[in-house]
């Protein structure tokens, strides 16, 4: 009989018997390996994220992730934001105030609040001014009923107030735009609500050495809130800064052997098994 035929029933028995054995790998590091999973998943959402079903030592305190009707969501100083876009490599994250989603009557108004200490504007933003209750003549959109109260609303692209106008509006809120949006809201080629829809861009201002290491050592990054440190958690364990360098598995197998690991692998399997293994592949 062929041995290479041999050692792939082998093999194969191997696989499926050892679903459950001591050697699955530490649960952590299974769980901050999946991304956050909400809605149609077409924005990947990792660390520094967490929420939904990453835990919370999958990602940094301030980027919880909440899911609501198929919409991933993050709260800064209480208000929620919808996330539209992220993009790890640039750290960028595109969101749009949810209280803006589709109108321009929130319930309250107040500007924008961000998390500072975490975000920062992205490039190409520009802050887009609402006024409301302007007891003028340049009224662009019919009422909002705006906290119990019937009242008149128009925009201007600054954030300055420039115009004598405004001193008879009795509130105005500033929402950052993208520039892109905003230009396009100035040539009338879009509409407001459009506009605050595209939302605008962060950065999120953690360094990126560190997960990066720990990425390409192998690990998923995480954070352990006990004692405020980055954690990368590796096939066997947790550790400070990158996951000791082990044979990885053989080329080719590492769907099947992703969560599994090589060495321990190797000790499980029959003797005999284990010589026709290194017999086929070396
Ligand atoms: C792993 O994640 C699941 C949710 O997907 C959670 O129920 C489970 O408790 C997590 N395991 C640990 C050890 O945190
Ligand atoms: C992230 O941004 C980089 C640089 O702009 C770009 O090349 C990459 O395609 C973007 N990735 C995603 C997922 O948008
Ligand atoms: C824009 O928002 C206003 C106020 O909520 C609404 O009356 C109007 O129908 C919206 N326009 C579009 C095109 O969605
Ligand atoms: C709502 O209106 C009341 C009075 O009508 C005012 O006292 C309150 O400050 C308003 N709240 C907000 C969040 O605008
Ligand atoms: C928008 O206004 C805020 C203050 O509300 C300011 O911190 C920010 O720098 C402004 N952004 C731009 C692009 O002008
Ligand atoms: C965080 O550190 C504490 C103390 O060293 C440890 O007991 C705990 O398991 C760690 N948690 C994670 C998620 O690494
Ligand atoms: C692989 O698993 C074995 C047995 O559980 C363990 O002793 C070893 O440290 C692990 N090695 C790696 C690199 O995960």
């Amino acid at each position: 009989m062929c041995p290479h035929y041999l050692s792939i029933i082998f093999f194969l028995t191997f696989i499926f018997n050892t679903q459950t054995s001591l050697c699955a790998n530490d649960i952590r590091y299974i769980n901050c390996s999946l991304p956050v999973y909400c809605g149609d998943q077409s924005i990947e959402i990792n660390y520094p994220f967490w929420g939904v079903n990453r835990p919370d030592y999958c990602g940094q305190p301030g980027f919880q992730i909440e899911c609501q009707e198929g919409v991933p969501k993050i709260n800064m100083m209480s208000n929620t934001f919808r996330i539209l876009h992220i993009n790890s490599t640039t750290q960028t994250l595109k969101v749009a105030r949810d209280d803006f989603w589709s109108t321009i009557c929130p319930a309250y108004l107040f500007n924008t609040p961000l998390d500072f200490t975490r975000f920062n504007y992205a490039p190409g933003q520009r802050n887009l001014t609402l006024y409301y209750g302007c007891r003028g003549s340049y009224i662009v959109y019919p009422d909002c009923f705006v906290n119990d109260t019937s009242m008149d609303v128009f925009y201007a692209p600054q954030s300055a107030p420039v115009d004598p106008l405004i001193v008879r509006c009795s509130s105005s809120v500033i929402v950052p735009v993208l520039e892109t949006a905003a230009q396009e809201l100035d040539q009338r080629r879009n509409t407001i609500n459009v506009t605050l829809d595209e939302g605008f861009e962060l950065q999120w201002n953690l360094g990126s050495d560190q997960c990066n290491t720990c990425v390409n050592s192998g690990g998923f990054c995480g954070y352990n809130s006990t004692e405020s440190l980055f954690v990368c958690f590796c096939r066997d364990q947790p550790n400070a800064i990158e996951c000791s360098s082990s044979p990885g598995p053989p080329a080719g197998l590492s769907p099947l052997l992703r969560y599994y690991n090589l060495t321990c692998f190797l000790e499980l399997i029959h003797p005999e098994t284990r010589a026709l293994y290194y017999l086929w592949h070396f």
